[in-house]
Protein backbone atom coordinates (compact mmCIF):
# COMPACT_ATOMS: atom_id res chain seq x y z
CA UNK A 1 0.00 0.00 0.00
CA UNK A 2 1.39 3.43 -0.66
CA UNK A 3 1.05 5.93 1.21
CA UNK A 4 2.93 9.19 0.13
CA UNK A 5 4.09 12.09 2.37
CA UNK A 6 2.54 15.16 0.67
CA UNK A 7 4.04 18.75 1.00
CA UNK A 8 2.33 21.70 0.62
CA UNK A 9 4.68 23.32 -2.12
CA UNK A 10 7.67 22.02 -3.96
CA UNK A 11 10.36 23.86 -1.64
CA UNK A 12 8.59 22.09 1.35
CA UNK A 13 9.09 18.77 -0.48
CA UNK A 14 12.71 19.45 -1.50
CA UNK A 15 13.45 20.74 1.95
CA UNK A 16 11.73 17.35 3.13
CA UNK A 17 13.80 15.34 0.91
CA UNK A 18 17.45 17.40 1.67
CA UNK A 19 16.55 16.35 5.20
CA UNK A 20 15.75 13.02 4.67
CA UNK A 21 19.35 12.37 2.37
CA UNK A 22 20.80 14.55 5.38
CA UNK A 23 19.60 11.39 8.00
CA UNK A 24 20.00 8.23 5.46
CA UNK A 25 23.98 10.18 5.68
CA UNK A 26 24.07 10.45 9.23
CA UNK A 27 22.71 6.96 9.26
CA UNK A 28 24.97 5.46 6.86
CA UNK A 29 28.31 6.90 8.24
CA UNK A 30 27.50 6.00 11.82
CA UNK A 31 26.88 2.02 10.48
CA UNK A 32 29.84 2.32 8.11
CA UNK A 33 31.53 5.69 8.01
CA UNK A 34 30.32 5.75 4.66
CA UNK A 35 27.28 6.72 2.52
CA UNK A 36 26.81 4.95 -0.82
CA UNK A 37 23.97 7.07 -2.73
CA UNK A 38 22.34 6.46 -5.94
CA UNK A 39 21.25 10.08 -7.73
CA UNK A 40 18.02 10.12 -9.59
CA UNK A 41 17.63 11.67 -12.69
CA UNK A 42 15.29 13.65 -15.10
CA UNK A 43 14.32 17.69 -13.96
CA UNK A 44 12.49 16.92 -10.51
CA UNK A 45 15.49 16.56 -8.19
CA UNK A 46 17.49 19.17 -9.71
CA UNK A 47 15.92 21.40 -6.61
CA UNK A 48 17.12 18.83 -4.41
CA UNK A 49 20.63 19.27 -5.18
CA UNK A 50 20.99 22.23 -5.52
CA UNK A 51 19.72 22.61 -1.87
CA UNK A 52 22.16 19.92 -1.24
CA UNK A 53 24.90 21.87 -1.92
CA UNK A 54 24.12 25.11 0.15
CA UNK A 55 24.25 24.99 4.02
CA UNK A 56 23.31 23.63 6.20
CA UNK A 57 23.41 20.47 4.13
CA UNK A 58 26.48 21.31 2.22
CA UNK A 59 28.02 21.93 5.90
CA UNK A 60 26.75 18.68 8.36
CA UNK A 61 27.57 16.49 5.23
CA UNK A 62 31.31 15.86 4.96
CA UNK A 63 31.70 14.93 1.78
CA UNK A 64 34.60 12.81 1.59
CA UNK A 65 32.49 9.79 3.11
CA UNK A 66 29.94 10.41 0.24
CA UNK A 67 30.10 7.92 -2.63
CA UNK A 68 28.40 9.41 -5.74
CA UNK A 69 26.49 6.68 -7.90
CA UNK A 70 23.64 7.52 -10.64
CA UNK A 71 20.36 5.37 -10.73
CA UNK A 72 20.31 5.18 -14.69
CA UNK A 73 21.60 7.75 -17.34
CA UNK A 74 21.22 8.83 -20.83
CA UNK A 75 23.42 6.95 -23.01
CA UNK A 76 24.71 10.73 -24.44
CA UNK A 77 28.14 12.45 -23.74
CA UNK A 78 28.37 13.68 -20.42
CA UNK A 79 27.97 17.29 -21.80
CA UNK A 80 24.69 16.45 -23.22
CA UNK A 81 21.90 18.53 -22.15
CA UNK A 82 20.17 15.03 -21.80
CA UNK A 83 22.75 14.12 -19.38
CA UNK A 84 21.91 13.10 -16.15
CA UNK A 85 25.75 13.43 -15.09
CA UNK A 86 25.52 16.92 -16.56
CA UNK A 87 22.39 17.89 -14.37
CA UNK A 88 23.66 16.56 -10.89
CA UNK A 89 27.27 17.77 -11.79
CA UNK A 90 26.16 21.49 -11.98
CA UNK A 91 23.52 21.44 -9.16
CA UNK A 92 25.70 19.17 -6.68
CA UNK A 93 28.92 17.85 -7.78
CA UNK A 94 30.80 20.30 -8.77
CA UNK A 95 29.59 22.62 -5.69
CA UNK A 96 30.19 20.68 -2.59
CA UNK A 97 33.95 18.85 -1.76
CA UNK A 98 33.24 15.30 -3.45
CA UNK A 99 36.41 13.07 -3.48
CA UNK A 100 36.80 12.85 -7.05
CA UNK A 101 37.41 8.91 -6.83
CA UNK A 102 34.11 8.73 -5.30
CA UNK A 103 31.89 9.77 -8.00
CA UNK A 104 30.91 6.84 -10.23
CA UNK A 105 29.06 8.22 -13.46
CA UNK A 106 28.31 5.84 -16.07
CA UNK A 107 31.09 5.83 -18.46
CA UNK A 108 29.03 6.47 -21.59
CA UNK A 109 32.00 7.33 -23.95
CA UNK A 110 32.06 3.34 -24.51
CA UNK A 111 31.34 2.29 -27.80
CA UNK A 112 27.57 0.68 -26.76
CA UNK A 113 25.10 0.82 -23.99
CA UNK A 114 25.64 -3.00 -23.67
CA UNK A 115 29.25 -2.16 -22.99
CA UNK A 116 28.60 0.69 -21.00
CA UNK A 117 26.34 -1.20 -18.70
CA UNK A 118 28.82 -4.12 -18.50
CA UNK A 119 31.18 -1.36 -16.84
CA UNK A 120 29.00 0.28 -14.72
CA UNK A 121 27.76 -3.74 -13.41
CA UNK A 122 31.65 -4.30 -12.63
CA UNK A 123 32.02 -1.16 -11.06
CA UNK A 124 29.22 -1.24 -8.84
CA UNK A 125 30.03 -4.85 -7.87
CA UNK A 126 33.52 -3.70 -6.90
CA UNK A 127 32.46 -0.14 -4.83
CA UNK A 128 28.97 -1.34 -2.86
CA UNK A 129 28.81 -2.60 0.08
CA UNK A 130 27.25 -5.49 0.91
CA UNK A 131 24.62 -5.86 3.92
CA UNK A 132 24.21 -9.00 6.32
CA UNK A 133 23.23 -11.29 3.92
CA UNK A 134 25.84 -10.71 1.29
CA UNK A 135 23.64 -8.42 -1.12
CA UNK A 136 25.18 -5.27 -2.31
CA UNK A 137 22.99 -2.75 -1.06
CA UNK A 138 22.75 1.39 -1.47
CA UNK A 139 22.17 3.03 1.25
CA UNK A 140 20.40 5.45 -0.32
CA UNK A 141 18.78 5.25 -3.66
CA UNK A 142 16.57 8.04 -4.90
CA UNK A 143 13.87 7.35 -7.90
CA UNK A 144 11.60 9.38 -9.84
CA UNK A 145 8.32 8.70 -11.19
CA UNK A 146 7.39 8.86 -15.15
CA UNK A 147 3.88 9.46 -16.03
CA UNK A 148 4.15 5.74 -17.57
CA UNK A 149 5.24 4.44 -14.13
CA UNK A 150 8.74 3.84 -14.84
CA UNK A 151 11.38 4.46 -12.30
CA UNK A 152 15.44 5.34 -13.16
CA UNK A 153 14.98 4.10 -16.74
CA UNK A 154 12.63 0.59 -16.03
CA UNK A 155 10.22 1.44 -18.60
CA UNK A 156 7.48 -0.73 -19.54
CA UNK A 157 7.64 -3.71 -21.83
CA UNK A 158 11.14 -3.05 -21.94
CA UNK A 159 13.80 -6.51 -21.07
CA UNK A 160 15.46 -4.69 -18.34
CA UNK A 161 12.31 -5.57 -16.67
CA UNK A 162 13.34 -9.11 -16.28
CA UNK A 163 17.30 -8.78 -15.49
CA UNK A 164 17.57 -9.88 -11.85
CA UNK A 165 21.65 -11.32 -12.36
CA UNK A 166 22.97 -7.95 -12.99
CA UNK A 167 23.13 -4.75 -10.53
CA UNK A 168 22.63 -2.34 -13.85
CA UNK A 169 21.72 -3.07 -17.60
CA UNK A 170 21.05 -1.12 -20.89
CA UNK A 171 17.85 -0.33 -21.81
CA UNK A 172 16.63 0.73 -25.26
CA UNK A 173 13.51 2.89 -24.74
CA UNK A 174 11.70 2.77 -28.06
CA UNK A 175 9.45 6.28 -27.34
CA UNK A 176 12.77 8.20 -27.02
CA UNK A 177 14.51 6.33 -29.50
CA UNK A 178 17.51 6.17 -27.32
CA UNK A 179 19.42 3.68 -24.90
CA UNK A 180 19.73 4.32 -21.07
CA UNK A 181 21.65 2.25 -18.73
CA UNK A 182 19.90 1.69 -15.30
CA UNK A 183 19.97 -0.05 -11.85
CA UNK A 184 17.69 -3.20 -11.42
CA UNK A 185 15.18 -4.17 -9.57
CA UNK A 186 18.23 -6.27 -7.46
CA UNK A 187 19.88 -3.24 -6.71
CA UNK A 188 16.98 -1.43 -6.34
CA UNK A 189 15.17 -3.50 -3.61
CA UNK A 190 17.98 -4.10 -1.52
CA UNK A 191 18.92 -0.35 -0.69
CA UNK A 192 18.70 0.62 3.03
CA UNK A 193 16.89 3.54 2.17
CA UNK A 194 14.63 4.02 -1.01
CA UNK A 195 13.08 8.07 -1.85
CA UNK A 196 10.84 8.41 -4.39
CA UNK A 197 10.09 11.83 -5.54
CA UNK A 198 7.75 13.24 -7.65
CA UNK A 199 6.01 16.13 -7.84
CA UNK A 200 3.52 18.90 -10.68
CA UNK A 201 0.35 18.49 -12.22
CA UNK A 202 1.94 15.77 -14.87
CA UNK A 203 1.74 13.40 -12.53
CA UNK A 204 -1.66 13.42 -11.09
CA UNK A 205 -3.15 10.00 -12.67
CA UNK A 206 -0.28 7.82 -11.93
CA UNK A 207 0.10 8.80 -8.47
CA UNK A 208 -3.96 8.62 -8.45
CA UNK A 209 -3.40 5.11 -9.90
CA UNK A 210 -1.05 3.86 -8.13
CA UNK A 211 -2.14 5.10 -4.54
CA UNK A 212 -5.68 2.98 -5.29
CA UNK A 213 -3.74 -0.10 -6.58
CA UNK A 214 -3.78 -3.45 -4.70
CA UNK A 215 -0.70 -4.84 -3.56
CA UNK A 216 -0.86 -7.05 -5.95
CA UNK A 217 -1.33 -4.98 -9.06
CA UNK A 218 2.31 -5.19 -11.30
CA UNK A 219 0.67 -2.54 -14.14
CA UNK A 220 4.03 -0.45 -14.01
CA UNK A 221 7.51 -0.78 -13.69
CA UNK A 222 7.43 1.34 -10.26
CA UNK A 223 4.89 -1.78 -8.95
CA UNK A 224 7.46 -4.30 -8.58
CA UNK A 225 10.07 -2.11 -6.76
CA UNK A 226 9.63 -4.40 -3.61
CA UNK A 227 11.65 -3.14 -1.51
CA UNK A 228 13.65 -4.89 1.90
CA UNK A 229 14.16 -2.17 3.74
CA UNK A 230 12.53 1.29 3.90
CA UNK A 231 10.91 2.97 1.18
CA UNK A 232 9.38 6.54 1.60
CA UNK A 233 7.37 8.61 -1.92
CA UNK A 234 7.11 12.28 -1.09
CA UNK A 235 5.39 14.21 -3.50
CA UNK A 236 3.52 17.83 -3.70
CA UNK A 237 0.15 18.77 -3.36
CA UNK A 238 -0.14 19.45 -7.11
CA UNK A 239 0.88 15.45 -7.91
CA UNK A 240 -1.72 14.83 -5.41
CA UNK A 241 -4.81 16.88 -6.89
CA UNK A 242 -6.99 13.42 -7.24
CA UNK A 243 -6.39 11.68 -3.91
C1 LIG B 1 15.54 9.92 -15.98
C2 LIG B 1 15.04 9.53 -14.62
C3 LIG B 1 13.62 9.11 -14.72
C4 LIG B 1 12.85 10.24 -14.10
C5 LIG B 1 11.41 10.20 -14.48
C6 LIG B 1 10.72 11.47 -13.99
O1 LIG B 1 16.72 9.73 -16.26
O2 LIG B 1 14.73 10.49 -16.73
O3 LIG B 1 15.81 8.81 -13.85
O4 LIG B 1 13.27 7.91 -14.09
O5 LIG B 1 13.00 10.16 -12.68
O6 LIG B 1 11.33 10.14 -15.89
O7 LIG B 1 11.32 12.55 -14.66
P1 LIG B 1 10.97 14.07 -14.23
O8 LIG B 1 11.53 14.25 -12.87
O9 LIG B 1 11.69 14.90 -15.27
O10 LIG B 1 9.47 14.19 -14.28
Amino acid sequence: MITPDIFDTSSSLHIAAADYFLNCYKEATERHNAFHVALSGGSTPKFLYQLLAKPPYKTEIDWSKVFIYFGDERFVPHTHDDSNYKMASEALLLNVPLVIDHIQSVDTSLSSAELTAEDYHLRLTQQLPRDKQGNQQFDLVLLGLGPDGHTASLFPDTDILQQTKTLCDAVYVAKFDSWRISITYPAINHAAHILLLSEGAGKVDIIHELVNAQETDNKYPIQAVKPKHIMHWFIDKAAAARL
